[in-house]
């Protein structure tokens, strides 16, 4: 599996925790940074890795700002791209099951390492379960012009 990872200085250390998580797993991580704590603007690093999985650079995104509101805006912007804010392991696997999300949304802000780590697992430990779900995702394609 190949993750690209994004944020802001809001979440960069968070990025850096949960990037060292997926190395350990034996997961190839893109780093499209920022990468240190001097401000960055958020759309940058949502770009970055938007376009890595439009590129099929990449399976997942993970983008971190501070709230992960800023990230889910930008990024939800781009066809084709579902990106979720997730604040439990809960809603990770509904974004996967439901929403077929391929962006993982994190805030830097608000979160501790440890549960960072059980969201990020719910996340990729899940799959799209179709059927229903994905006519409602058609729709929201067409919303976009599809
Ligand atoms: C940066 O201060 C902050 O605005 C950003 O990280 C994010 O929370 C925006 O949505």
């Amino acid at each position: 599996m190949r993750i690209a990872i994004g944020c802001d200085h809001a979440g960069f250390r968070l990025k850096e925790a949960v990037k060292a998580y997926l190395i350990d797993k034996g997961i190839k991580v893109i780093d499209e940074g920022t990468y240190s704590e001097d401000a960055a603007d958020y759309p940058d690093f949502a770009k970055k890795v938007v376009q890595d999985i439009k590129e099929n650079k990449t399976d997942f995104g993970i983008l971190i700002c501070g709230t992960g509101i800023g990230m889910s805006i930008a990024a939800n912007r781009v066809k084709g791209i579902r990106a979720a804010l997730c604040l439990f392991p809960e809603m990770a696997r509904l974004a996967r099951a439901h929403n077929n999300a391929n962006v993982l949304v994190l805030p830097g802000r608000f979160l501790g390492i440890e549960l960072a780590h059980w969201i990020v697992d719910a996340f990729l430990s899940s799959n799209f379960e179709g059927g229903r779900h994905s006519e409602r995702i058609q729709k929201i394609e067409r919303m976009m012009g599809d």
